[in-house]
This record gives structure tokens, C-alpha cells and sequence, in this order.
């Protein structure tokens, strides 16, 4: 199983990515990260705590992160996840502490442990990066250790939180723009997995119903969160997020990347927090660049087979 630590902003689909993570036997979850972003940072834990205690992975331990991003100040996205960011499903509030340790000490712990071990982590972002980026920062050599980076953000030509900008980059551009840096710096192969394939894997109502009637704690969780009315498309279909980006390691043939320089846009009047991906062809006008050429080279996944990825999670 592949080694991992998933980091979250709890959040719907981030629990869906949880569940995933948590459970299928070809992962293995080494810790979870938290930091504010689509909820404040005490629901964020809250939620997260909650969903490990339901899937029976009460040893996985919870790191408290970034409360705040590094310069914005904080937005939630409450709109799209409910009042607790997780759908309001009413769900008991968990029994188990976060761990001792703070976001940057676990993640530092879990990438010397596994790099050790000869099986090097694979670290999956999926909220605003600030604990990431602090990791670069606070244990370099940590970051340096890494098997690779596949996160959930950016986009091609896709945006939410803006016209330009998707909601992880967006709240924390310099935090994204670091990461991207110290991927360079240490040789951390890094895959964005953004909003050109973010909502393509859809579980349909019928899918949602079957899990319904499964009974089980975790799959009444996993119904609960596939029919939170607010993220239903009008054909009752319902994307599993960031859940998409965790399916997308066991199943890599799923997804179709293009290696591309990025930037990530941290001035702008209406465009700070776009990723902005160099698609143009190497021997033409990318050479003439006056910017130069971009220092981070990115797998920037550009295609994706929704239903296989779906299949993975359900
Ligand atoms: C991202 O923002 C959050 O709302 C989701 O959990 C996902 O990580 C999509 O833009
Ligand atoms: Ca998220």
C-alpha cells in the first residue's frame, strides 16, 4: 500500500477523501493535516476527528494546522459545505483528541518515518496549502524527503472561487506559489489535480441510494455526503472532490497529465490566486517569454476517466 498523509479542510469531499484513504487496502494513512478553509479550523479537526472515528481509524493520528493563511485572511465556503462544513448530517461529535503534535511536527514525523522505512510519503494537500508551505519552510529537509506531491487545486482553464481562481489556491496564493517553489528546490515531483478533472467523477443518485441502504456506518456517512442538496448538479449527479484526487494514486491510468511550467498569479485585480498554465508549444513563443522561463514544472492532470475514478471510492 501506498504511504500517505492526506491534508484537509473537512469539508464534504474532503471527508469523502478521508473515507477512501482510510479504508482501501491499497493506501496506506500515515496522519491527516488540518488547516481552515472551506470551515473554520475547530470544525475542520472537528469534522475530520469525526470521520475517522466512523471509518474505525482512531490510531490515524490529526494534526491542528494553519488557522489563518499565510498573508489573506481567512474565507470559508460554508455556502458549499454547510453551517458545520460537512453537510449538516447531524453527525456526533468525535471522542477522540487531535494529536499533541501541530500540523508542521506530524507531517515532518510521518516524512522521516516512511523515507526511513525505504517508502517514501506521498503527500496529499486537498485545502489551502498554508501547512504545506510551513512545512517547506519550518523542516526543509523533511519536504526534501517526500516521494511526491499530488494536490487538489488550480486549474487550466477551470475556476470557482473566482472567475480566475480556484477556492484552495485562491485562499492562499503565497502558500501555493512556496509549495510549487520547494518542489523545484527539492526535487518533489508535484501533480495538480485541479478543476479541469475536479468534476468529473460523479456519483449518480441511484449510486447514493445503494450506498443508503448498505446500512452501515460508513456508508450512510458516505450517502450523507454524496446528497448534500448544495452540491447536487441539476441531473442528481454529485462529484466526490477531492476524493477524485486520492482514487486518482490507485488508479493512475485514469488521468491524463501533461508536464507544464506554472505560475501561480499573487498580484491581480481579478486574477490573484489563478494558476496559470503554460500550454504553449516549447519551441515557439514559450522561448521568447520576457518573463523568462517558470521555475516549477507541474504534472497537471488535463483529462481523467470519471467513472473509473468513481468506481475506486464506491
Ligand atoms: C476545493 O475547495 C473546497 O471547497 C473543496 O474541498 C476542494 O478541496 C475545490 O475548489
Ligand atoms: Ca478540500
Amino acid at each position: 500500500p501506498i504511504p500517505l498523509v492526506l491534508d484537509v479542510d473537512t469539508g464534504i469531499d474532503d471527508a469523502m477523501a478521508i473515507l477512501l484513504a482510510a479504508l482501501h487496502p491499497g493506501l496506506d494513512l500515515r496522519a491527516v493535516t488540518c488547516a481552515g478553509g472551506n470551515a473554520p479550523l475547530e470544525d475542520v479537526v472537528r469534522n475530520t476527528l469525526t470521520v475517522l472515528e466512523i471509518a474505525g481509524r482512531t490510531d490515524v493520528p490529526v494534526g491542528v494546522g494553519a488557522r489563518r493563511p499565510l498573508l489573506e485572511q481567512p474565507v470559508d465556503a460554508r455556502h458549499v459545505h454547510g453551517s458545520d462544513g460537512m453537510g449538516d448530517l447531524g453527525l456526533p461529535a468525535p471522542r477522540t483528541q487531535p494529536d499533541p503534535r501541530i500540523a508542521v511536527e506530524l507531517l515532518r514525523d510521518e516524512a522521516e518515518r516512511a523515507y526511513a522505512q525505504g517508502r517514501p510519503l506521498t503527500l496529499v494537500p486537498l485545502a489551502p496549502m498554508t501547512n504545506v508551505a510551513l512545512l517547506a519552510r519550518v523542516h526543509p529537509d523533511a519536504f526534501a524527503r517526500l516521494r511526491r506531491v499530488v494536490f487538489m487545486g488550480g486549474g487550466a482553464d477551470v475556476s470557482n472561487a473566482t472567475a480566475a481562481a480556484e477556492f484552495n489556491v485562491f485562499h492562499d496564493p503565497e502558500a501555493t506559489a512556496l509549495v510549487l517553489d520547494a518542489c523545484v528546490e527539492h526535487d518533489v515531483p508535484v501533480t495538480m489535480y485541479g478543476l479541469d478533472v475536479f468534476y468529473a467523477p460523479r456519483v449518480t443518485r441511484e449510486q447514493s441510494q445503494a450506498l443508503r441502504d448498505l446500512g452501515t456506518p460508513v456508508a450512510t456517512l458516505a450517502a450523507g455526503l454524496t446528497s448534500f442538496h448544495q452540491r447536487v448538479f441539476q441531473d442528481g449527479t454529485m462529484t466526490v472532490g477531492d476524493a477524485g484526487a486520492v482514487a486518482s494514486l490507485l488508479v493512475p491510468q485514469a488521468v491524463r497529465t501533461e508536464r507544464r511550467p506554472v505560475r501561480v498569479e499573487l498580484a491581480g485585480t481579478w486574477t490573484r490566486g489563478r494558476t496559470i498554465v503554460d500550454r504553449r508549444d516549447w519551441t515557439g513563443d514559450m522561448e521568447h517569454d520576457p518573463h523568462g522561463p517558470a521555475r516549477a514544472m507541474v504534472d497537471v492532470c488535463l483529462g481523467v476517466d470519471g467513472d473509473a475514478l468513481r468506481d475506486v471510492w464506491l
